[in-house]
């Protein structure tokens, strides 16, 4: 069957040649450094304190399949820089935009290239973090592949972007990602990224679901030092995940947990006094990347927790992120639209916000 054959080279062979120059195209429309601001390096312990609050975005918006449907759209990047929040996690599930080869589709970078300009036009520091965690723990090895194909076209793509755009490798590796392999997946797609960003800050984190418990077993490439080290909490699950079906079947039917005996908010100085002795002795910048509590628990519950925990990193000079702006966790509310108020004060207390 060569004509066949043939006929089908030459599709790919256009295919290709269409994908490239729409490659092209955006990597020149979407260019995301602000005029002026070029790549300086800065220390990671400057740039975690710059970082103070910020939050989680756009991870599961229908705006990713069709941008006409987007809920968050470029403009709301004003309105969480006014709110106080110095950081967006751009939460990025890539791996469905890849083709066999690995390659993004042209497609994928049309939609995040304008949100990230916004963010970094808004003042806000902008980590891109690598979201297929589910996929990675269900399938290691074909993730592997696909993580590396992911930085090896984001890292020299944004190169020059100022310094306030940050990498995260990926989110919370679990399942078949073992705290081991997960040091191997580390450090193949740091040497990828410091190819072409040899001093832009990087965010990593333990195994285990980014758990304090595994930072113990995190293993780092000690000259580098442009690393900042992330972990999430959500302790206790029972509390944080009750009613949330994917945290699995014991927190289905969960509903009226409270948070905050002395006990508990023990439990949170402990774990965070835990993670800055790990941070002290490691000489590492702390960034809690992810934290909150679903709507079925009660909202002055909620808001008790996500003001202790939000407090308790602060005091420990770690930068934070909420889980997340929008959704079932969410800070900001489509269906008026505007800012959780309660939600909001926990993060931002009013007497903050008002300071310059
Ligand atoms: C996941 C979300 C989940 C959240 C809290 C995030 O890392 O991506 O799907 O809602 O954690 O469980």
């Amino acid at each position: 069957m060569p004509a066949k054959a043939g006929a089908a080279d030459r599709e790919d062979i256009v295919r290709r040649i269409v994908s490239a120059a729409a490659a092209l195209l955006s990597l020149v429309v979407g260019a995301v450094a602000a005029p002026g601001e070029a790549f300086a390096p800065i220390d990671a312990e400057e740039q975690a304190a710059a970082m103070g609050g910020g939050v989680n975005i756009f991870g599961y918006d229908p705006g990713w399949d069709n941008p006409s449907m987007a809920r968050v759209v470029p403009g709301h990047f004003r309105y969480i820089q006014a709110a106080g929040f110095k950081t967006v996690r751009i939460v990025l599930q890539s791996f469905r935009f890849m083709d066999g080869d690995g390659t993004l589709d042209p497609k994928f970078f049309a939609v995040l290239d304008p949100y990230l300009k916004a963010a970094l036009d808004a003042g806000l520091t902008v980590i891109l973090d690598e979201h297929d965690f589910d996929l990675c723990a269900a399938d290691p090895a074909s993730c592997r592949e696909k993580l590396k194909a992911f930085w090896r076209q984001m890292a020299p793509r944004y190169a020059e972007a100022p310094n306030r755009l940050v990498f995260e490798i990926m989110n919370e590796p679990h399942g078949a990602v073992t705290d081991a392999m997960w040091n191997d997946m580390l450090a193949e797609n740091l040497a990828i990224i410091r190819a072409t960003n040899p001093t832009r800050n990087v965010v990593v984190g333990p195994g285990h679901w980014n758990s304090l418990k595994s930072l113990p077993a995190l293993v780092l490439p000690e000259a580098d030092r442009h690393l900042i080290v992330t972990f999430h909490y959500y302790t206790p699950m029972e509390f944080t995940h009750q009613g949330a079906s994917w945290a699995g079947p014991q927190f289905v039917n969960l509903r009226g947990v409270t948070w905050g005996t002395p006990a508990e908010r023990k439990i949170l100085a402990d774990d965070f006094d835990a993670v800055k002795t790990w941070a002290d002795a490691n000489h590492r910048p702390i960034f809690l990347g992810e934290f909150g509590a679903f709507e079925p628990a009660a909202m002055p519950e909620r808001v008790k927790w996500t003001e202790a925990v939000r407090a308790a990193a602060a005091a420990r000079g770690f930068a934070w992120a909420y889980w997340e702006f929008d959704g079932g966790f969410g800070v900001w509310d489509f269906s008026k639209p505007g800012w959780v108020e309660p939600i909001l004060d926990a993060l931002i207390p009013p007497a903050e916000k008002a300071k310059p």
